[in-house]
C-alpha cells in the first residue's frame, strides 16, 4: 500500500484486479478486506491520538460519517471515543460495511451504528441528516475529482460541523537503510515506483482532475473554515511483536505482488529473500523489523 501519498499501503495494492463493485477503477477492495482490517487494528494508537485531537475540536458530535470506511475499524473507534453520537460508515463495497457492523456489533455499540453503500461522493446525498463530523481516511484519493469530492463532503456538513481528512504524510518504513544484502535503501525505490503507480491509478479514475493536492487549501475552497494539518505517527520499534511482523509480510508480499516486476532484478531478488520464510535473514526471522509510519489530518469546520 503506497500510501496514500502516503504510500502506506494501499497504494501498493492498486490494481490487481478487475471491476468488482463499481468504484470505477480495478480495486478489489473485498478482496482486499483482511489486510485492510488488520493494518487498521495495528495502526488504532495513531488513530486513537488522531481521534482525540479532534474530540478537543468537536464537542459532542450528534452524527459523525465515516466516508470510504472500508472495514470500519476506524468507524468503530469514532463509536467509542464518542461514546454519544450516532456512527455512519459509508463505503462502496458492501461486504466490508458488513464486516464494520460486525465490528460494531461486537463491540457493543450496534444500536448507534449505521452502513451506507453506494459510490462516494454521490451517495453522501442519501443520509438523512448532516454530519456533524465527517472523515474520510484515504479514500478521497480514490475519486477522480478530489475537489469537488471535498465539496460534496462539506456540502453534508451541520452548520459548525468538521470535516477532516487523512491524507498524505510519509511511506512508511520497516527496515533499515541497509540490511546487509542487496542495495540499500530498497524501500526508497519502491516509494518511487509507487509513486508513479499512484500516479497512473489517479489518472486512469473516471473524471480524474489534476489538482495540487493542498488539502488546507481544497478545504478552504469548498467553503470551509479554520484549516489545520496535524500527523500523527505509528512507532512500533524492534523488536516487534509476532502481530507487527505478520503486518510486515502481508504487506511486502503485496508489493512483491503488485510492483515487484517494476522493480530491478537485484530489487526483486532482494525482495524474494526478505519475504523467504526459510531464510534467517527474511522478515519473518530478522531482529531489526519495525514499523514506523506517518499520517496526516486535515481538518476544517463549516461557518455557522
Ligand atoms: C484505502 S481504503 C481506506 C479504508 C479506511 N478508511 C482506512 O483508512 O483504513 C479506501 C476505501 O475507499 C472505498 N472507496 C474507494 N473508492 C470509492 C468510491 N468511488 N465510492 C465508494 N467507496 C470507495 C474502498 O471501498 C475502500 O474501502
Amino acid at each position: 500500500m503506497a500510501h496514500d501519498h502516503q504510500h502506506d499501503h494501499d497504494h501498493d495494492h492498486e490494481h490487481k484486479h478487475g471491476h468488482k463493485h463499481g468504484h470505477g477503477h480495478d480495486h478489489d477492495w473485498a478482496e482486499m478486506a483482511p489486510l485492510l482490517e488488520s493494518e487498521a487494528e495495528l495502526f488504532t494508537p495513531l488513530y486513537e491520538r488522531a481521534l482525540n485531537w479532534l474530540a478537543k475540536e468537536v464537542t459532542e458530535p450528534g452524527l459523525i460519517v465515516d466516508a470510504g470506511s472500508g472495514p470500519g475499524v476506524i468507524s468503530c473507534l469514532f463509536a467509542e471515543t464518542f461514546p454519544g453520537a450516532r456512527v455512519v460508515a459509508v463505503d462502496g463495497s458492501e461486504p466490508l460495511l458488513e464486516r464494520a457492523r460486525d465490528r460494531a456489533g461486537r463491540q457493543g455499540a450496534g444500536d448507534r451504528f449505521g452502513t451506507l453503500a453506494g459510490e462516494l461522493p454521490d451517495v453522501l446525498g442519501e443520509l438523512d441528516y448532516p454530519a456533524d463530523l465527517l472523515w474520510a481516511s484515504r479514500s478521497v484519493h480514490h475519486l477522480g475529482d478530489q475537489a469537488a469530492a471535498l465539496a460534496a463532503c462539506a456540502e453534508r456538513l451541520a452548520p459548525g460541523g468538521t470535516l477532516a481528512v487523512m491524507e498524505g504524510g510519509l511511506p512508511v518504513r520497516f527496515l533499515p537503510r541497509d540490511i546487509g544484502f542487496g542495495r540499500p535503501g530498497l524501500q526508497a525505490r519502491i516509494n518511487v515506483v509507487e509513486e508513479e503507480r499512484f500516479g497512473r491509478m489517479r489518472a486512469e479514475l473516471p473524471g480524474s482532475v489534476a489538482v495540487v493536492e493542498d488539502w488546507p487549501a481544497l478545504l478552504t475552497s469548498a467553503g470551509l473554515h479554520h484549516a489545520r494539518s496535524r500527523t500523527f505517527l505509528l512507532d512500533l520499534p524492534a523488536p516487534v511483536t509476532d502481530r507487527s511482523r505478520a503486518h510486515v509480510v502481508a504487506a511486502l508480499t503485496r508489493t512483491r505482488e503488485v510492483i515487484g516486476e517494476d522493480l530491478d532484478a537485484d530489487d526483486r531478488a532482494t525482495l524474494d529473500r526478505l519475504l523467504d520464510p526459510d531464510d534467517k535473514a527474511s522478515v519473518h526471522h530478522r531482529p531489526d523489523v519495525f514499523v514506523l509510519a506517518a499520517h496526516t489530518v486535515h481538518a476544517a469546520v463549516r461557518p455557522v
